[in-house]
């Protein structure tokens, strides 16, 4: 029994450090500025990253090989980035590429540092987080409204202080949307009650109202397949709000360490050629605001909610969104950790 209580506690340790075997997003595109490094704590790891000589965006360990100052205080040089305190330069494939100070150092060419497979889509940088079951980066294959050219997708990066399995949960339970919201500009219509169901998909559920359609948010995707995790809602928007149909949130929640996040959304809309113009210019103009309105609603119920809240809260009907997203999370983690032991029991084994 006490085996099988510290079993469940490393699953759920481990997740709330930031499940991992995802791409996840670390920052908007324009945060990482030419010649620039940029440094990130994701699941508990400190990162930098910055633009090598063609743009690329590369991504290691934020320590100096030399005797580990913070590489993000330092400068992109040759495409590598160079420490501050002696001028070590690493590459993105965290080998050391300089030592300025020594003739001929025996460091150069030495493989140093954990780097991390970079991909940029959607106006934002992803990383690949190795998980022990999923060690190697799989295809980045971001979520289709980034590439199918149909759709306006403005990136938005916000810090709560929370954890990120607040704004998963809080993603998969589009019922409070009629309470925490309903003074807002969209999500103050429909039906105060009602049941939910839920499907099954490939890659994740669908949560959604029974009794109503397209009133209020009234239903989420969640994904979670080989290389990403995210959700997918829609939010009808009034006449007035210009063409495109609803107002469309990919989000993406990504664990800076066990007590707080970075929520990532994108605000999209199905829109080309002069209506997306027109689009971009009202949603820059005047709805923007609103939706800030509305995530700052969200953020200060998620920051209320104590971070054991889980052992003592009694879930209803309506949680089923919830309940299923945390049996897929503890199942890749149970995926993680099977990895990890049978690694480990082979390295005993040949010791
Ligand atoms: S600590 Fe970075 S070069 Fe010395
Ligand atoms: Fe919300």
């Amino acid at each position: 029994m006490q085996v099988q209580e510290k079993g469940r506690d490393r699953v759920d340790d481990y997740i709330s450090r930031g499940l991992r075997g995802f791409w996840v997003p670390v920052a908007t595109s324009v945060q990482v500025k030419t010649g620039k490094p940029l440094a990130r704590k994701i699941a508990g790891e400190q990162l930098v990253m910055w633009r090598d000589g063609k743009g690329k965006v590369r991504c290691v360990e934020d320590f100096c090989p030399h005797r580990g100052a913070k590489l993000s205080l330092g400068v992109v040089q040759d495409g590598n980035i160079a420490c501050r305190y002696h001028g070590v330069s690493v590459d993105g494939e965290g080998v050391v590429a300089r030592v300025p100070a020594m003739p001929d150092c025996a460091l150069e060419g030495r493989k140093a540092l954990t780097h991390y497979a970079c991909e940029e889509a959607g106006g934002a940088i992803f990383i690949y987080l190795p998980s022990a079951d999923r060690p190697e980066a799989p295809a980045f294959v971001p979520p289709v409204e980034f590439t199918n050219g149909e759709w306006q997708v403005f990136p938005c990066m916000v810090h709560w202080d929370c954890s990120y399995r607040l704004s998963l949960d809080n993603a998969a339970d589009p019922m409070h949307a009629s309470y925490l919201h309903n003074d807002s500009f969209t999500l103050a219509y429909g039906s105060k009650q009602d049941t939910m169901n839920l499907d099954r998909t490939k890659d994740g559920f669908v949560i959604e109202r029974v009794g109503q359609k397209g009133v209020n948010l009234d239903s989420t995707e969640v994904v979670m397949d080989e290389a990403t995790m995210f959700f997918r809602l829609d939010i009808p928007y009034p006449d007035g709000a210009g063409p495109g149909g609803p107002f469309r949130i990919i989000g993406f929640a990504v664990a800076i360490d066990e007590h707080t996040h970075h929520s990532f959304f994108w605000r999209c809309r199905q829109v080309q050629g002069l209506a997306a113009e027109s689009w971009r210019f009202l949603y820059r103009a005047f709805l923007e605001d609103r939706h800030w309105f509305v995530l700052e609603q969200d953020r200060e119920m998620l920051e209320s909610i104590p971070e054991d809240a889980r052992r003592r809260e009694m879930l209803y009907q309506h949680d089923i969104g919830v309940s299923r997203l945390r049996q897929m999370m503890v199942r890749r983690a149970k995926e993680h950790f099977k990895a990890l032991d049978a690694a480990e029991a082979a390295k005993s084994q040949s010791a």
